[in-house]
């Protein structure tokens, strides 16, 4: 299992891939906010366990391990995305507290987030409801 932090390289270096069609470490260490050298030692760590293929000069891609991490990993920032969005959440607030929360949760909550999202998706109505009870608390505190 890829530690929170391998996690936020490989949730990274996923989405690049996938928007560039390439991963540099120059670009990898910007999104996280490291510095360029922890970052080519994370990505050897990476390459040691198998999740990508480093060679210094070349960039780096994605195993197929890594691939299906990375994508699981995407995958489950979108869902807390729309799960912050669908309770409410102030839109400014949603990326920063998704980056907070997304490695602390088991695969149980993550389902039962999955299906709460769901269930107000499938009902409009639902959602209505949740929101006027948001206002009507905010309007009390
Ligand atoms: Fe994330």
């Amino acid at each position: 299992m890829p530690t929170p932090s391998m996690e936020d390289y490989l949730e990274r270096i996923y989405r690049l891939i996938h928007e560039k069609g390439y991963a540099r470490v120059a670009d990898i260490a910007e999104g996280l906010e490291v510095h360029p050298s922890s970052a080519t030692k994370m990505i050897q760590k990476l390459d040691k366990d198998e999740y990508v293929v480093y060679e210094k000069y070349r960039g780096l891609i994605l195993t197929p391990k890594g691939k299906k991490v990375g994508k699981r990993l995407v995958e489950r920032h979108q869902l807390l995305e729309q799960f912050l969005e669908t309770i409410g959440v102030k839109q400014e607030n949603i990326y920063k507290d998704v980056e907070g929360i997304e490695h602390h949760l088991s695969s149980d909550s993550i389902l039962c987030i999955e299906s709460l999202v769901e269930y107000f998706r499938r009902d409009p109505s639902r959602l209505n409801e949740l929101r006027s009870l948001r206002e009507q608390m905010d309007m009390e505190s």
